[in-house]
């Protein structure tokens, strides 16, 4: 299948970004490099454009799009390896970081790897099945129910996360859930018919919440912004675009964090704790696409980038 995604609010990533020619820009998400030949283009042959992505698919597809040479270097990896990644590259000191995450469109395409709610597939969700680690059924079939629950709650933001694992464990107890057309049709036997009418598919929250789950996407976030952050020179960018709230949310509390001066208590007449701030927010409020592109590429809809600068 060809490898289709259309780049998330490119001016704004590069307006934010600020690739000029000479500049060392690391993209944590390189997918189709919809937005790493943009960067390679501004950056000029004088520039170094570092591409990670941990699927493979990804990179082949990347490597189609740039002209890989000395100053365009793609890794594989998950960017939760940051500083190695970037040791092994030879990078000494980064101007620019992006991170567009979550999954592209083609893995939600390729139907094999399951992230899909809607074709039939092995319940995997892996966005790198070689690097072997649990998979979406293995936490159906393995958690306690309790976990099982929390994981739909917390990282689907499901409100009938209980009733959803109470199914799912009485389903494997019949036998193994081991399809996404199944782990769907438990989820649509769980959710009351009222609650189902209307609003987006019924499994849309509880296959997010696998996936953060499988990828544990939301602690390797949250290390890697402070990774990238210790790379990047005063002045250097990093730009992330988020696709659900509870990313938004660890890209917000880090930023903020980052730019917070003195965290002592209020009553300790004299700063101890010696914090400075290491970033000024760029975006008080995220940037988000106009209907324009929404209209265009319906996948931008729930998007929101933040950007943040070295100090
Ligand atoms: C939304 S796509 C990026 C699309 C890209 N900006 C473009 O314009 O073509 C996100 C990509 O990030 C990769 N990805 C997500 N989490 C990752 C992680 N923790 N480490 C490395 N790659 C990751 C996915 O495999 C996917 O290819």
């Amino acid at each position: 299948m060809e490898y289709r995604h259309t780049p998330v609010l490119l001016a704004e990533v590069l307006k934010q970004l600020f690739p000029h020619p000479g500049s060392v820009i690391v993209d944590c998400t390189l997918g189709g490099a919809g937005h790493a030949k943009r960067i390679a283009d501004s950056i000029g042959p004088t520039g170094t454009l570092v591409g990670i992505d941990q699927d493979d698919a990804a990179l082949t597809a990347a490597a189609e799009t740039l002209r890989l040479g000395q100053h365009v270097i793609l890794v594989k990896g998950n960017f939760g390896d940051l500083d190695r990644l970037l040791i092994e590259a030879g990078l000494a000191y980064v101007d620019g970081f992006l991170f567009d995450l979550g999954v592209s469109s083609p893995q939600l395409d390729f139907a094999e790897r399951g992230f899909s709610y809607k074709t039939d597939a092995p319940l995997d969700m892996r966005m790198d099945p070689t690097a072997g680690g649990i998979t979406a059924a293995d936490v159906v079939n393995s958690y306690q129910e309790s976990d099982i629950a929390r994981v739909i709650r917390e990282y689907g933001e499901e409100r009938w996360a209980s009733r959803i694992a109470a199914f799912i464990v009485a389903a494997r107890a019949r036998r193994p859930v081991t399809s996404t057309e199944e782990l769907v049709g438990i989820i649509k036997d769980a959710v009351p018919a009222a609650a189902r009418r209307g609003g987006p598919h019924p499994a849309r929250r509880t296959f997010q919440a696998l996936r953060i789950e499988v990828n544990r996407e939301l602690e390797v976030l949250s290390s890697a912004l402070r990774a990238a952050v210790r790379w990047l020179v005063p002045g250097g960018r990093i730009v992330v675009i988020s696709y659900h709230s509870l990313e938004d949310r660890v890209v917000k509390r880090a930023f903020a964090d980052l730019s917070r001066g003195c965290k002592c208590p209020p009553d300790i007449p004299v700063c101890v704790c010696e914090t400075v701030p290491v970033v000024q927010v760029l975006t008080p409020k995220p940037i988000v696409p106009g209907a324009a592109e929404i209209g265009e590429n319906p996948r931008a809809r729930s998007a929101k980038l933040r950007a943040a600068m070295k100090l």
